[in-house]
């Protein structure tokens, strides 16, 4: 069979004989390379940050999704390594990029990351290789900004080399659904590209589903994203409505989701975080506003959800008050700061905005995560307190920010003088008290 031949990667691909590169080893990377590794193939990362490829030498896993056991298997097994070399991607059948899609100083999609990935790739690619961006990008990345680059090779895609989007679909801190059991979206430049991008990720994923192309695969992710994010935000404004009408907006949620089709729960809380949902719809509209098109739900939403924090502030005051206190006076403990449940992410996180903002406002915090040792960002340097009875009593209340599964809440309960839920864990674990103020 012909080195380079499209026959070839294929039987690579089937054989798992074929090199799998991932380049970009986060949230995302990281647990998708070890997927590849544990089905059989070989696998190497690629990172230019230094201190991750440290880690991972060491077996260490920064990410709280993969295993330390799981990394060192990989490892042993020599079915894994890390480097910072890009040379290897010489070696490489499949190069699945991985990279940060971040918001640039104007809110623009910055897609440098990609840029810079991207020309490594071209800088060493060679015929018969597959090239599958997963980062979150506006439609349009693959074939517009990709594709140039790589062809400035001469080499021709959907002949010398193939070239598909795949978004990544991880929810950090799900225990159900993990890479392999997350069904996955694919849409290649050309129909070749399609067929093989298929052929690669139904060696290690249950379900794949082809789209008609990069474009629609793109889109499909903005959409998913998109979706959650304007229902995010119609239930923050239900939240701080059913606040006025007295009524428990989580009691509300619960009832309606009774009704076996057309309602899908989702819930408030004290603003959104991560790198996806508050950034990604940001993609879309950038690339709406190209042509002439203005995306209302996702303004709306947007701007909804960014004041969720001063509306935590704003609930918080009153509640002080009503115990005749202020903000200024106040010892406040932050209960969680990463952006969601079970995660050690602080990406985008509205806690620190919240603490950045209490602060200002004079009052004196402190927090507790039992994922971050320390919190260092900006002017913020705090250390976590430790729970016991006496540290709590020096607090005038505090605020549960993120529900982690790792907290005892039925020791805050019986310890701390007052306590506002964001998350609504303590009715969800069956604790109930007049010192819990719920959102
Ligand atoms: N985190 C999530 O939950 C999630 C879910 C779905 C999709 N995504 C998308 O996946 C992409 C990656 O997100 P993430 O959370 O894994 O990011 P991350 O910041 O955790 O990881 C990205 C990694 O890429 C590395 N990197 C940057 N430029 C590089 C280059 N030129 N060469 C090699 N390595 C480079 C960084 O050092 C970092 O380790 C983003 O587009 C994001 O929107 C993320």
């Amino acid at each position: 069979m012909k080195k380079g031949s499209i026959k070839n990667l294929k039987q690579k691909i089937k054989s798992r004989k074929a090199v799998i590169g991932v380049i970009g080893l986060g949230y995302v990377g990281l647990p998708l390379a070890l997927t590849f590794a544990k089905n059989g193939f070989n696998v190497i990362g690629v990172d230019i940050d230094r201190d991750r490829i440290k880690k991972i030498k060491k077996g260490f896993s920064y990410i709280t999704d993969v295993s330390r056991a799981e990394l060192k298997n990989a490892l042993k097994k020599k079915k894994f390594k890390a480097t910072q070399n890009v040379k290897f991607i010489k070696k490489l059948d499949a190069v699945i990029i991985c990279v940060p899609t971040p918001l640039g100083k104007n809110r623009e999609p910055d897609i440098s990351y990609i840029r810079k990935a991207v020309t490594k790739v071209k800088d060493n690619i060679r015929k018969g290789q597959i090239i599958i961006l997963e980062s979150t990008t506006y439609p349009g990345t693959t074939k517009e900004i990709l594709l140039p680059i790589l062809e400035s090779t001469g080499l021709k895609e959907g002949k010398d080399f193939y070239l598909a989007f795949s978004p990544e679909r991880i929810d950090p801190g799900n225990k159900v659904y993990r890479t392999e059991n997350t069904p996955k979206i694919i849409g290649g430049i050309s129909k070749k590209s399609t067929q093989i991008a298929k052929l690669l990720y139904d060696q290690v994923i249950e379900e794949v589903i082809p789209v008609s192309s990069a474009n629609a695969a793109e889109m499909v992710k903005l959409l998913e994203n998109t979706f959650r994010v304007v229902n995010i935000a119609l239930v923050n404004e239900i939240a701080t409505l059913c606040d006025k009408f007295n009524l428990d907006i989580w009691e509300i949620i619960d009832a309606a989701k009774t009704k076996p089709y057309g309602f899908m729960p989702f819930y408030p809380g004290p603003g959104v975080g991560g790198h996806c949902i508050p950034i990604d719809p940001l993609y879309l509209s950038w690339k709406a506003k190209e042509h002439g098109f203005e995306t209302k739900f996702i303004d709306l939403a947007s701007s909804i959800n960014e004041s969720m924090p001063q509306y935590v502030i704003e609930r918080l005051e009153k509640i002080l008050s009503n115990r005749r206190k202020t903000v200024d006076k106040s010892n406040i403990l932050i209960v969680g700061i990463a952006y969601k449940k079970d995660v050690k992410d602080l990406r985008e996180s509205p806690a620190i905005g919240i603490i950045n903002l209490l602060q200002k406002r004079g009052a004196s915090i402190s927090y507790h995560d039992p994922y971050f040792p320390f919190l260092k960002i900006n002017s913020i340097d705090m250390k976590p307190i430790k729970l016991n009875g006496s540290n709590l009593k020096k607090y005038d209340c505090a605020l549960v920010m993120t529900d982690h599964s790792n907290v005892d809440y039925k020791f805050l309960a019986d310890n701390l003088k007052l306590i506002f839920d964001t998350r609504d864990i303590f009715s969800r674990l069956g604790i109930r008290s007049r010192s819990i103020i719920k959102l």
